[in-house]
């Protein structure tokens, strides 16, 4: 029997070195060395990525404000996944500059009784916008707190009229290979795609996103809209968002159908669900914790037991 194997799959976090930014400018140098890279196409590409950053001003909500210290916005900025622009951690900084974020519409549809088309600017007046500081737990062990900006999914939500066989709500992330390097290679099965249950999609701590350090959001970190499920680990936050649609059926995820055994549907952050090839037990707060400190204990549903009733008498063992 032929046993199918991820094309890719996430990285341990035990591989992952605290001198990140060290090692992304590392690889920057040595992509140049080798002429994979030019001096300018880098600096158009940071250029681009600077012109696309706008002052954002939204008052923070101390309802949603998580005691952490805030992760720096450099670290923030230059650590990500974003798989559309490369794997390596540094790949977002540098090649999301291509992605173009404006004329940007998404769709709304689906099992809805209003189905919309938003232009960005619309959607971002949608609700009063606020500034939550959540923390974002990786599937990979590491962890920020990011000081974001957005207003709870439920409005918008609340504004398409859900029918009554609206089950799931899905998030389908742009995938347009002119602009997004990734997306060339076959890493995952494009476009990204993830979803929520209904009621996990209207607790009013799922954050439609369109911001972060009061500004709006950098093209390597979802611009310009983008899911933020601090619950959940960091994947099921899908960036640069460009249809929202509601299902009677779970929808099929992007990482479920790369490696089902590893990305269950729900991914709810959970030190006792141990991923097939390393803990979740531990985590270590990028910027903050050195490659000698002890890694933190990760808490159950990232530390939000607010949303603990929505998995009542569902076995987390099994819905991992
Ligand atoms: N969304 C898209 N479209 N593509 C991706 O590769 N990576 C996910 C998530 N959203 C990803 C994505 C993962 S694995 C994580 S941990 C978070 O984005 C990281 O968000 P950040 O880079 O803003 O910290």
């Amino acid at each position: 029997m032929l046993i199918k194997r991820p094309r890719f799959s996430h990285i341990p976090g035990s591989e992952i070195t605290p001198q990140h930014l060290v090692e992304s400018r590392r690889l920057f140098m040595h992509q140049l060395a080798a002429g994979a890279l030019t001096a300018s196409s880098f600096a158009s590409n940071a250029l681009a990525a600077e012109s696309a950053r706008h002052r954002l001003a939204a008052p923070p909500n101390p309802a949603f404000t998580a005691k952490d210290t805030p992760t720096k916005f450099d670290d923030a900025s230059s650590y990500n996944n974003f798989y559309e622009f490369g794997t390596d951690k540094g790949d977002p900084m540098l090649y999301a500059g291509s992605l173009k974020t404006r004329p940007w519409t998404i769709k709304i549809d689906g099992e809805v009784k209003k189905p919309l088309t938003l232009d960005i600017d619309a959607l971002m007046k949608l609700a009063p916008l606020e500034e939550r500081l959540y923390r974002l737990r990786c599937v990979e062990g590491w962890s920020m707190a990011i000081p974001w900006i957005g207003f709870s999914l439920s409005e918008l939500i609340r504004k398409v009229e859900p029918t009554g066989n609206a089950k799931y709500v899905e998030f389908t992330s742009l995938a347009d290979p002119a602009q997004m390097k990734g997306v060339n290679s076959r890493i995952l099965d494009w476009p990204y795609v993830e979803g929520l249950r209904i009621d996990e999609a209207n607790h009013p701590l799922a954050l439609l996103c369109v911001g972060m350090y009061g500004q709006s959001l950098l093209n390597q970190n979802g611009a310009p809209v983008r899911l933020v499920v601090p619950w959940k680990y960091g994947f099921k936050s899908a960036k640069s968002i460009v249809r929202i649609r509601f299902t009677e059926h779970q929808p099929k995820t992007a990482w479920n159908k790369t490696a089902p055994d590893e990305y269950g549907f729900y991914s709810n952050v959970n030190p006792e669900v141990a991923h097939p090839r390393w803990s979740q037990a531990t985590e270590r707060r990028i910027g903050e914790d050195g490659l000698f400190t002890r890694k933190r204990k990760t808490l159950m549903f990232n530390g939000y037991p607010e949303v603990a009733s929505l998995y009542s008498g569902m076995d987390l063992k099994k819905f991992y």
